[in-house]
């Protein structure tokens, strides 16, 4: 169980993914909002778990390149779909994940992650790599679930139905354990918000800077 078989289920995942209405509409305008408040015109923005590319359509004509990317294919394809039938020239869709961007792709002004970071398997090694894409005082946005501030129910739910492929693998972390390993990889955390508009956020809306 690995990289592969994480693919293999957002692959599967894709095309119901993308039927899917976003659970809090406006909790998500206002994490597009904030984000699009701290991008700058001239920035390099590459986005990780871009998924069907929403918040990537959403963002992109307001800066200079914007990647988006994910590890599955599937979902790659649908952003693609989407971007035809809405072209943005400083768009591009790439399956991918942080491990495997090119260096010379590298420096990025802003990495953004949305409903991402809880997803993969080595949460202090993702975090350093991003570190190295970024330029120096370079951004890193995250919007993630924090499984260990969650009902303890669900916790306990996720293993066996991951077993029979109905969940994802999903790292259990708390809020304040998260600050702590993006600090740790390097960055300055410069505001910690709640975006949500219903119900309890478990998903912190994080702005950390690379030191
Ligand atoms: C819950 S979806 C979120 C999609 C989008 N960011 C959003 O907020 O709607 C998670 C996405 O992360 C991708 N993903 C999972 N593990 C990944 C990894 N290690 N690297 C890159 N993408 C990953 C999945 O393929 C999926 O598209």
């Amino acid at each position: 169980m690995g990289l592969s078989s994480d693919a293999r289920f957002w692959d599967r995942s894709s095309r119901k993914y993308a039927r899917s209405a976003i659970s809090d509409q406006a909790g998500y305008e206002r994490t597009v909002a904030r984000t699009r408040a701290l991008l700058r015109s001239g920035d390099r923005v590459l986005e990780l778990g871009c998924g069907t590319g929403t918040t990537a359509l959403r963002l992109a004509s307001d800066v200079r390149d914007y990647l988006a990317t994910d590890v599955s294919i599937g979902m790659i394809a649908i952003a693609n779909e989407k971007h035809t039938a809405t072209p943005i020239p400083s768009l591009a869709f790439r399956a991918a994940t942080a491990e495997a961007i090119a260096p010379e792709t590298a420096p990025f002004d802003a990495v953004l992650g949305f409903n991402y970071l809880h997803l993969v398997r080595d949460l202090p090694g993702t975090l350093l790599r991003i570190h190295g894409l970024l330029a120096t005082e370079g951004l890193f946005i995250s919007k993630t679930p924090c499984v260990g501030d969650m009902n303890p129910l669900l916790r306990l739910a996720l293993p066996p139905m991951r077993a029979i492929g109905v969940a994802p693998y999903a790292g259990v972390f708390r809020a304040t354990t998260l600050i702590e390993h993006i600090r740790a990889a390097g960055f300055d955390i410069l505001a910690t918000e709640n975006h949500a508009t219903k119900g309890t956020d478990n998903r912190p809306y994080i702005v950390a800077r690379k030191k």
